[in-house]
């Protein structure tokens, strides 16, 4: 375990944005991050895992401590489920298709997505109508000033819409080092209700699709809508889905009856950020090697030497034109560093 000086970080961050850690070291087991912890008490740090929900508009002027924890356990239960325990520094595509391959279910709504198994709580990771809170048992997270494991249920992570408590009141408190997942191992529960899937099953001739179809369909319309970021530097959805009160979006819908919208509770309604932006007139717009994805406008992407400061300039104009065309806020899903 080196701690390394000056360090590049453009092969850890999906964006592939140029920028430099003041120190950097991996850690591969637990006790190595307590001896890392221990050793470098008083510090400042920076948690890295996947790299995959960030922008980096700066250098990071601190201890950057990259978790590559590998490992993971099936425990089998009598009721038809299994607990799997996966360490944090475990892809998560990797174990989304271990599960589906050890016939586990669950999971397969939720293939594809980039990143690592111990980043999926920060920001209850979601996709085709699941969320990693469905499935999700508990995790195991190390305070950082005192070494301390502590188990985190699911209700005490308070999950919502990409958000948990390690983004609230605990952030930059502690650092995740795995989770577990109730998984089925019988009678899966298979959801094609969302979006394209049931379309791209029928398409494929499917009738009665198993877990390994369901992954197999979300990972070709991720495939076909979202950027690789090993091709284009890209982080997912740059923004979240706005979540507006009722009257807001009476007041919009009023103005543009077009809008498509989801009902989230009595008082509040979902609306698709990719929509306003695409209606603002960023879908496939390009500044210098900045842009926006022809194809999914939540996306933003790095045709290549873009910086962090252009991207997040990008981010800004996109905001205040929907917010002046449309009255309405959007908010950035990444961690803007
Ligand atoms: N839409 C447009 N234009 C666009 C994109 C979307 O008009 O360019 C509208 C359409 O009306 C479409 C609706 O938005 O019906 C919803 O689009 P889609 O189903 O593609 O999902 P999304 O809301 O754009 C969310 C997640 C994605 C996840 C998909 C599928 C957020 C912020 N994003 O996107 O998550 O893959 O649903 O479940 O909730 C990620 O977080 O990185 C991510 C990719």
């Amino acid at each position: 375990m080196e701690i390394l000086k000056n360090y590049p970080l453009k092969q850890h961050n999906t964006f592939g944005l140029s920028a430099f850690a003041k120190e950097f070291v991996a850690v591969h087991s637990v006790d190595e991050l307590t001896e890392v912890l221990r050793e470098t008490a008083g510090k400042e740090l920076f948690i890295l895992g996947g790299g995959s929900n960030m922008l980096l508009t700066k250098d990071i002027d601190a201890l950057v401590i990259h978790v590559d924890i590998k490992g993971k356990t099936i425990t089998n239960n009598a009721n038809g489920t299994a607990d799997v325990m996966a360490m944090a520094g475990e892809n998560w595509h990797e174990f989304v298709l271990y599960c589906i391959d050890n016939n586990l279910g669950g999971l397969e709504n939720l293939s594809l997505i980039p990143g690592n198994v111990g980043t999926t709580p920060i920001q209850n990771i979601g996709a085709y109508g699941t969320e990693i809170k469905d499935t999700f048992v508990s995790c195991e997270a190390m305070e950082i000033t005192t070494q301390q494991l502590r188990t985190f249920t699911k209700e005490e992570c308070e999950f919502a819409y990409r958000e948990s408590i390690f983004k609230g009141e605990l952030k930059g408190k502690y650092i995740i080092t795995s989770v577990t997942f109730r998984l089925t191992t019988e009678n899966h529960k298979i959801n094609t209700s969302y979006g394209d899937i049931a379309a791209e099953l029928t398409k494929n001739g499917i009738v009665v699709p198993t877990i390994k179809d369901v992954s197999n369909a979300v990972t070709a319309i991720r495939r076909s809508k979202l950027p690789d970021p090993k091709e284009l530097g890209n982080s997912g959805s740059f923004f979240k889905n706005p979540i507006i009160t009722s009257e807001e979006f009476e007041k919009a819908f009023l103005q543009h009856p077009q809008m498509p919208h989801y009902t989230v509770s009595d008082t509040e309604v979902k609306v698709p950020a990719g929509w306003l932006i695409e209606q603002a007139g960023f879908k496939g717009s390009r500044f210098g090697d900045a842009g926006v994805h022809a194809k999914q406008a939540l996306v933003l992407v790095n045709y290549g030497n873009a910086t962090g400061q252009e991207l997040l300039d990008l981010s800004r104009k996109i905001q205040s034109t929907v917010k002046e065309k449309f009255g309405i806020s959007i908010e950035a899903e990444v961690n803007i560093i």
